[in-house]
């Protein structure tokens, strides 16, 4: 028989290579991923994934929406491996409870990965320390010196020039300037809802020319309309990942020490089975229905819960709430002529925090400064 030569046989090992390749996969991807293993532990379910890369490729560029869409076929606790990371994705109120409060205390370390370690000066970062004695102590500073009451009431004074500037607003892509910039696109695509908070705003203002602190307690219908945002748009989709320091049960599934958790706060907030119309921007369902962000309702949590809660929430909220009173308050809203609200896109982007892929263009007209000049 005649030698085949060179370039045929590679040709003819790269056949057989990809064919051996298409083999393996189709035998792994045959059918969903047991939940069982030897040795009587139940793992959680999941999609079946590739050697290597594990789920990785399922996960798109918005993890929380492609994570909503397995989850709809796996369950409310699911069993991923991003790489080799073996990693449980929560995605409902009662799951989300069990991680954050029935065991919060075996649930809330965070993994060590190389980004975090270098963003945070090899995690020196309260956000990013793993659960232990000097995220204990450093929490506890942030806390008393930076965000407690007195400190949040100090620093009134500092959100009253700041709204005086209007560039903060279209600075950030921090996550109090993300949620102020969802309450807007939602607002603009809601007139009956913006007529309905700035009447509340300006029936309390009165006169003046603008909101002050003490102005703010009355303001419930805003509140709502922020509340309602961060159920639709929590900056944080899947909060902060954290892994487990110990074998847990969630949802009557195994899973085991060093596993990491994200908790899908986005698709939570839009569970069918928490609220009505979820997809819906409502912010009146709030005056019937008694969910807080405070981390004690799971069905609601833009801001985690346990002992991960954001410790800026009084913070982060008061700053949205003030500069969001303020620019309602001050100013009448409109879309730039030939745009209607069906334009609005409402597409997102992002990576640790998801804002909006597209900027928001509006037009203010001063409404105080208008009425003080009539
Ligand atoms: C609308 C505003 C904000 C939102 C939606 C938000 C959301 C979050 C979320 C989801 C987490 C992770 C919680 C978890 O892992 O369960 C977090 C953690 C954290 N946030 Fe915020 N945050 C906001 C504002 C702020 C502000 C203003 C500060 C500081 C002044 C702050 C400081 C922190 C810190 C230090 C952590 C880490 C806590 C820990 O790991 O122990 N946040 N935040």
């Amino acid at each position: 028989m005649a030698p085949i030569p060179l370039p045929l046989q590679w040709q003819l090992t790269a056949a057989a290579a990809t064919l051996l390749l298409a083999l393996l996969a189709s035998v792994l991807l045959s059918g969903r991923c047991s939940s069982k293993k030897a040795g009587g532990v139940k793992l959680p379910p999941g999609p079946a994934r590739v050697p290597v890369l594990g789920n990785l490729l399922q996960v798109g560029p918005l993890p929380h929406r492609s994570l909503r869409e397995l989850a709809r076929r796996h369950g409310p606790v699911m069993l991923l491996r991003l790489g080799t990371v073996p990693t449980v994705v929560v995605s409902s109120a009662e799951a989300a409870r069990e991680v954050m409060k029935a065991h919060d205390a075996d649930c809330c370390s965070r993994p060590v990965s190389p980004g975090p370690k270098r963003l945070s000066y090899d995690l020196k970062n309260v956000a990013f320390a793993p659960y232990d004695d000097y995220w204990r102590e450093m929490r506890k500073l942030f806390i008393v010196e930076l965000l407690s009451m007195r400190r949040v009431k100090a620093a009134w004074y500092a959100r009253q020039e700041q709204v005086e500037n209007l560039d903060t607003f279209l600075g950030g892509i921090d996550t109090s300037s993300v949620t102020m910039l969802w309450t807007m696109s939602e607002l603009i695509r809601a007139p009956r809802v913006l007529t309905k908070v700035q009447d509340e705003i300006r029936a309390v203002v009165g006169d003046k020319e603008r909101v002050q602190p003490e102005d703010m307690p009355k303001l419930t219908y805003l509140k709502m309309v922020v509340k309602e945002t961060l159920r639709l748009h929590p900056p944080a989709t899947l909060l902060l990942p954290r892994e487990t320091m110990r074998d847990v049960k969630i949802g009557g599934y195994d899973v085991p020490a060093k596993t990491r958790i994200f908790v899908n706060a986005w698709a939570i907030g839009r569970d069918a089975a928490s609220w009505d119309d979820p997809e819906d921007f409502n912010p009146d369902r709030f005056e019937t229905k008694e969910v807080e962000f405070n981390g004690a309702h799971f069905e609601l949590v833009p801001f985690g819960a346990g002992r991960r809660i954001c410790p800026g929430l009084a913070m982060g909220a008061a700053n949205v709430e003030f500069t969001l009173a303020n620019l309602l308050h001050c100013f009448d809203w409109a879309l730039p002529d030939g745009v209607a609200v069906k334009d609005v896109s409402m597409e997102e982007a992002g990576g640790l925090t998801f804002h909006r892929k597209t900027p928001l263009v509006l037009v203010p007209s001063a409404y105080a400064y208008r009425r003080g000049h009539n």
